[in-house]
């Protein structure tokens, strides 16, 4: 039963978290691009529907009944697991997720909130020093494009590495 509720908090939150990245990297943030100002709107509408609240949480519940699952497939012995294709697998593309949240929450998150603030400001801010922002906010969005993508790409490895791992 622990297996199936883990297997499913798994594989259901997994599938959001990576999804809901591959909307925001491929489709959502080009799209803000394209739209110039008003994207601050639209930043700031996600905030109030704590969009940077739900994505960690089903990334941390994705890790953490990863790991408990990949503790209870190793039988308490990780090393015999890890000298398996499939062990190896699940565990390095384990790892990769790891990282790719810690990235997302330490560098992504306040790089957002830090944007979604300065553009909602912007309007208020007097003309002198809106260069200044709209300079630091050019810097903020070049940052979070790239990040997203390097984010982006370590979770398909993850998600195709986990598609994959039992057949190996
Ligand atoms: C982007 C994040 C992740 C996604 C999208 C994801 C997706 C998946 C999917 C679809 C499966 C089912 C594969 C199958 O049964 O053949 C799976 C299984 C598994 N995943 Fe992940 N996973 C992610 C992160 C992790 C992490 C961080 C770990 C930690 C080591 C992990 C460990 C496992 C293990 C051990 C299984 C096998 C579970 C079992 O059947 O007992 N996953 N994952």
């Amino acid at each position: 039963m622990l297996t199936i509720v883990l297997r499913f908090a798994h594989v259901g939150f997994g599938a959001l978290w990576v999804g809901m990245m591959a909307f925001q990297v491929f489709f959502l943030m080009p799209a803000l691009m394209d739209v110039g100002p008003d994207a601050g709107k639209v930043m700031g509408a996600l905030m109030k529907r704590k969009m940077p609240v739900f994505m960690p949480i089903f990334g941390l519940i994705t890790l953490v009944s990863g790991m408990w699952l990949f503790s209870r497939m190793s039988g308490g012995n990780i090393g015999a697991l890890m000298q398996t294709a499939m062990g190896k697998a699940f565990g390095f593309g384990g790892l990769i997720a790891l990282l790719a949240f810690l990235i997302g929450v330490i560098v992504m998150r306040p790089a957002m909130m830090r944007t979604a603030q300065l553009s909602e400001s912007l309007p208020s801010t007097p003309p002198a020093d809106r260069p200044a922002v709209q300079a630091e906010l050019q810097k903020l969005r070049d940052r979070a494009t790239l990040l997203g993508k390097v984010v982006m790409w370590m979770m398909l490895f993850t998600l195709a590495a986990m598609a994959v791992a039992r057949y190996l």
